[in-house]
């Protein structure tokens, strides 16, 4: 990955430092740990104020899964939105439902509580005799095994497990929970940032335009994702748009060139994402930018516009990336 992709990801774990409460001793003799979420964060409070924040403990309450599944009445999507334990299930089997706490989507226990001969126990980096939920040091905690029950749905597994970074070593949780403040004893980041975020999509994406013998050439890179750009949830789009500068730096409207997406269940169009550390080369034969031109990469995280005809990715989408060329030739 580069030096620039790890700043990235280093910011954001820095940005969460500053809004978490410092992490509290338990009390002697504390009571067992009990199921939910704020009774580990008594004790666990960095995590809980970093978890708080992620989308996993919204993935109840979010109303765009809420509008998408009709309340969940289509109870085929609870189970990863309202997890049992994904670490007491059997090998190969499905993620199941819980009937309790709706309000906390992806909780502790869905990434932490053991089963079988461990229940009652967590899963932790390391043995810890005396603590109250009697953590245990269980390997695949730190890798895609943790992650895939519920993020491989649309392959994105899949996809980090064929790109350099897999056998680099570098895990899911080496990107998206980072060690607090880059340091190893302090723990890793719980707010595990997604498409939601725009320093992550900075991180994740070069956006590069250059003036050659047909015209401009625009280059987009997959930098900085274990996996392709975009990744998982299929309604996700981002697209490449320019305009001219004319005259003289005053910009025209928004037009679209590219879009890197994949399809929803059958629609019917093409995959166009970018796999992790791959280039796409997008030619743009207009007359009209042999002017000043400005190129823009824009994320969706739907794919719809309010008018297809006339898209506008500034009120619609995030601005990720843009560059500008100049007039050609100069004048
Ligand atoms: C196998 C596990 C699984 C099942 C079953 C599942 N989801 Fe999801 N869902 C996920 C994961 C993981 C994400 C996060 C993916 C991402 O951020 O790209 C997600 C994200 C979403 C999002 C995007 C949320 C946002 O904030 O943009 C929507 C909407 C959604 N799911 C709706 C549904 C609906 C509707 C169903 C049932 C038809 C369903 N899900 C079933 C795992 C699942
Ligand atoms: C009464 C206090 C208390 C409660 C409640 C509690 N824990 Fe802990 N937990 C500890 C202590 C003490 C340790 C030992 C290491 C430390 O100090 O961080 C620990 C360690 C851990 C570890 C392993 C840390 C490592 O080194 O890898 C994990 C994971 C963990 N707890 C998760 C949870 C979860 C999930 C819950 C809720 C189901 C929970 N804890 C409830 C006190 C508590
Ligand atoms: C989406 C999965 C997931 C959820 C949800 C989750 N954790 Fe973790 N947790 C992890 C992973 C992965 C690690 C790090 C493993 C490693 O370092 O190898 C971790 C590490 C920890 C540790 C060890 C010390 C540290 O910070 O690295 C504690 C304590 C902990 N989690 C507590 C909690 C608590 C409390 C909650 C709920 C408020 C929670 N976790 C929610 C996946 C999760
Ligand atoms: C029990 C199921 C489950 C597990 C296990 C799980 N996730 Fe998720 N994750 C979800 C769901 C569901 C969402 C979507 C929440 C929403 O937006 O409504 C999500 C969202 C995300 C997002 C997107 C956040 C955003 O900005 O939209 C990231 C990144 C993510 N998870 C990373 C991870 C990583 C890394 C692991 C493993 C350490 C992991 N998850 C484990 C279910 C899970
Ligand atoms: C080299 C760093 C890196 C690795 C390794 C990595 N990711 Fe990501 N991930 C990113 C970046 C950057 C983004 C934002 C760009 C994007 O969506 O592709 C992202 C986005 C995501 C999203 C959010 C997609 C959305 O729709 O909001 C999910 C979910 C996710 N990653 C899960 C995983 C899982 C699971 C693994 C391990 C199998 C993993 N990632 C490995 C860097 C990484």
């Amino acid at each position: 990955m580069s030096a620039r992709a790890w700043l990235g990801l280093a910011v954001i774990a820095g940005a969460g430092v500053a809004l978490v409460a410092v992490f509290r001793t338990p009390p002697s003799g504390a009571a067992p740990a009990e199921d939910g979420a704020a009774a580990c964060g008594a004790c666990h409070a960095e995590a809980h104020g970093e978890w708080q924040s992620s989308w996993h403990s919204r993935a109840w309450s979010d109303p765009e899964v809420r509008a998408r599944s009709n309340d969940f009445a289509n109870a085929e999507c609870l189970p990863c939105h309202l997890p049992e334990p994904v670490l007491a299930l059997a090998p190969g089997d499905p993620v199941r439902a819980r009937a309790e706490r709706g309000d906390e989507g992806v909780d502790c226990r869905a990434c932490h509580a053991l089963g079988g001969a461990d229940a009652g126990r967590v899963a932790g980096t390391a043995e810890h005799a005396d603590a109250p939920c009697r953590p245990k040091a269980v390997a695949e905690l730190g890798g895609a095994a943790v992650c895939g029950p519920c993020h491989n749905q649309h392959q994105t597994v899949t996809e980090w497990l064929v790109s350099p970074y897999a056998a680099e070593g570098v895990d899911c949780v080496d990107c998206h929970m980072p060690f607090r403040g880059g340091d190893p004893a302090r723990g890793r980041d719980h707010t595990m940032h997604g498409g939601h975020s725009l320093a992550l999509l900075q991180a994740a994406v070069d956006l590069r335009a250059r003036r050659a013998a047909a015209g401009v050439v625009i280059e987009v890179e997959n930098v900085g994702a274990g996996h392709n750009f975009p990744t998982d949830e299929r309604l996700r789009a981002a697209d490449v748009f320019w305009r001219p500068l004319v005259p003289e730096g005053t910009p025209g409207s928004w037009r679209f060139l590219y879009r890197f997406r994949s399809p929803y269940r059958d629609e019917p169009i093409e995959e166009t994402v970018l796999p992790a550390r791959a280039m796409q080369t997008i030619p743009l034969a207009d007359p009209d930018a042999a002017e000043a031109v400005e190129v823009a990469l824009f994320y969706k995280l739907t794919p719809y516009w309010a008018d297809p005809e006339h898209p506008d990715p500034e009120r619609e989408s995030m601005l990720v990336e843009r560059v500008e060329l100049g007039r050609f030739p100069p004048r």
